[in-house]
């Protein structure tokens, strides 16, 4: 599979494939890097079903979400009901969007290529 073919279609077909595809468990790296941070504006980077969203909202962060499969967004907003108004999930492809303006970003799904990418890897204090 090469990365023109990792598409919205490709991302919908993977989300449709099963319930849930991913554990439901923030990031480990999140985590760490976030727990001690006092809350301000996050952008999740490739939010898929939301857990890294949800895990900063519960913190009092609020959250753009961005991912480029509709079917990952709706399944994370109708899971989403106790971060209403914290989270705003928002379909882009950042491929081609770039990503919105925010203070800090979050892109646990590519920490490693992002190092040297426009998009910022971690999340920062605001
Ligand atoms: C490893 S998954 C993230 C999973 C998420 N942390 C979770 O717990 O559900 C990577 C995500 O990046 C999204 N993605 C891939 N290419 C993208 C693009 N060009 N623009 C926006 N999102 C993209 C995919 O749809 C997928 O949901």
């Amino acid at each position: 599979m090469n990365a023109q073919a990792m598409d919205a279609q490709f991302w919908d077909e993977m989300y449709r494939s099963r319930d849930q595809v991913f554990s439901g468990d923030p990031n480990g790296v999140l985590v760490t890097e976030v727990t001690d941070l006092p809350p301000g504006q996050a952008l999740d980077v490739g939010c898929g079903e939301g857990a890294d969203a949800f895990w900063l909202a519960r913190r009092g962060w609020q959250v753009t979400a961005v991912d480029i499969s509709v079917t990952a967004l709706q399944r994370a907003a109708t899971a989403a009901a106790d971060v209403e108004g914290r989270v705003a999930w928002t379909r882009a492809d950042l491929n081609i969007t770039p990503p919105p303006a925010t203070r800090s970003t979050w892109c646990p799904s590519s920490t490693s290529r992002s190092q040297s990418s426009r998009i910022t890897p971690l999340c920062a204090a605001c």
